[in-house]
């Protein structure tokens, strides 16, 4: 009898210590709501920027990996930040551009709180409170946990294969630790992002956020002078030039050596880069005008010369571009193609691309 009761009394103590070690969150207040006229607006921003890569419904992972925006986990550790900023300034070095007026555009500050709460509100969570303090771990054994349990989907680097780029020195700089740990510890709903929850201690999930943490190197988003934006006379490169003559993969690619030849040639083309225009003002492929996926077409295809070889390009690596092009060939142009690496296939070849100053 005795035996039992101090069974007994270890199992519940043995619970009890457990749960004391489980973090609990406490819930912070909701957001501001958005009026009607705001949350339409919103919802049509949405629709027009960020269905491409992040889905009709933000179920995510439509092209480029891009994450799920209706995640419970992500809306309620993450707004206003890990939402407005990726949204304003972008992940430098993956497909998330920025949508500041501030570093290209299209959307105003009021604009991107907007979307950033009208996706709040979509994704039914509600927000909880992190400690902003950093998360302390044995960064060493952190690297080991990373290694086995998340290199596979998130890259030996933190590069990101099929997942965020966790070292991602513009997400580091925009994520508080506690987020990231948070992210771990409940996984993504409805993405291949498990909790790790019941999977890796406590202390280990701080080892493996504390490993992270220590990628970074203190980032900052700097301001830089735009570019004043081409204008149509400057569209055509090499305008009394031939157009280059090449075979096309598919009907529709050329490869990062092809196009190359064409401007080391002086060939007449049309270079459009298909993505936001925060990142062609960030760096581009030499001549290109930005043309990003969202544009009107309507009003500017007017600009586009029929005769001349237009090859669109971006960064996913090509589902802007293809989006771009069908429309175009809807419209009756002949001479168009996409680039088939994208502008960071191209770059990883070693072909130069302009860069801000
Ligand atoms: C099976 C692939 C896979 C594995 C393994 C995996 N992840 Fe993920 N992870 C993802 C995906 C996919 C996402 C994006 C989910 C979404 O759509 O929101 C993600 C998101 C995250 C995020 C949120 C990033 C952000 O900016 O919101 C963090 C942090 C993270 N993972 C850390 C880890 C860590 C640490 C491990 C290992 C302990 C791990 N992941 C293992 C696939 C994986
Ligand atoms: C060309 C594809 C593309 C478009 C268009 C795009 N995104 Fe993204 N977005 C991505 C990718 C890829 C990532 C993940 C980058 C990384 O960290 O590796 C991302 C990340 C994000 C994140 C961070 C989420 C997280 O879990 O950390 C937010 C928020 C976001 N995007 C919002 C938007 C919004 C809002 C729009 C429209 C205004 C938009 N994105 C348009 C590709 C895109």
């Amino acid at each position: 009898m005795k035996k039992y009761l101090i069974v007994l009394l270890a199992v519940t103590y043995a619970v009890i210590s457990h749960a004391s070690i489980a973090k609990t969150y406490e819930k912070q207040r909701p957001p501001r709501q958005l009026t009607d006229e705001q949350a339409a607006n919103a919802a049509a921003n949405y629709k027009k920027y960020c269905t491409l890569c992040h889905g009709e419904n933000r179920e995510g992972h439509v092209n480029d990996h891009a994450p799920s925006l209706r995640s419970k986990s992500l809306f309620e550790s993450g707004v206003p930040h890990a939402i407005l900023r990726p949204l304003s300034y972008g992940r430098e070095g993956t497909p998330m551009g920025g949508y500041l007026d501030e570093v290209g555009g299209p959307l105003t500050l009021d604009e991107a709180w907007d979307l950033t709460y009208w996706l709040f509100w979509q994704s039914g969570a509600e927000r909880i409170k992190l400690s902003e303090d950093p998360v302390k771990g044995d960064v060493k054994r952190g690297e080991q946990i990373y290694q086995q349990n998340c290199a596979s989907c998130h890259g030996q680097d933190g590069e990101g294969i099929t997942a965020p780029a966790l070292g991602n020195q513009s997400a580091l700089a925009h994520n508080k630790d506690e987020f990231i740990r948070y992210a771990i510890e409940k996984g993504r709903q409805d993405t291949p992002m498990q909790a790790f929850e019941n999977v890796l201690s406590a202390e280990d999930i701080d080892n493996v956020t504390a490993f992270i943490r220590s990628k970074a190197s203190g980032w900052k988003q700097e301001k830089m002078p735009l570019r004043p934006i081409p204008t149509p006379d400057q569209y055509v490169v090499n305008p009394q030039n031939e157009n280059p003559d090449w075979e096309l993969s598919e009907g529709r690619y050329v490869t990062s050596e092809q196009l190359y030849a064409a401007m080391q040639t002086k060939k007449k083309m049309v270079l459009l880069d298909t993505r936001v225009t925060s990142v062609w003002q960030r760096a581009h492929i030499e001549g290109s005008i930005p043309f990003p996926y969202y544009s009107n077409l309507e009003n500017r295809v007017k600009d586009l010369p029929r005769d001349a070889q237009i090859v669109a390009y971006c960064s996913c690596p090509r589902a802007a571009a293809d989006y771009i092009v069908e429309q175009l060939e809807d419209m009756g142009f002949d001479n168009t193609a996409v680039l088939y690496e994208g502008i960071f296939g191209w770059m990883n070849k070693g072909f130069p691309v302009t860069r801000s100053e």
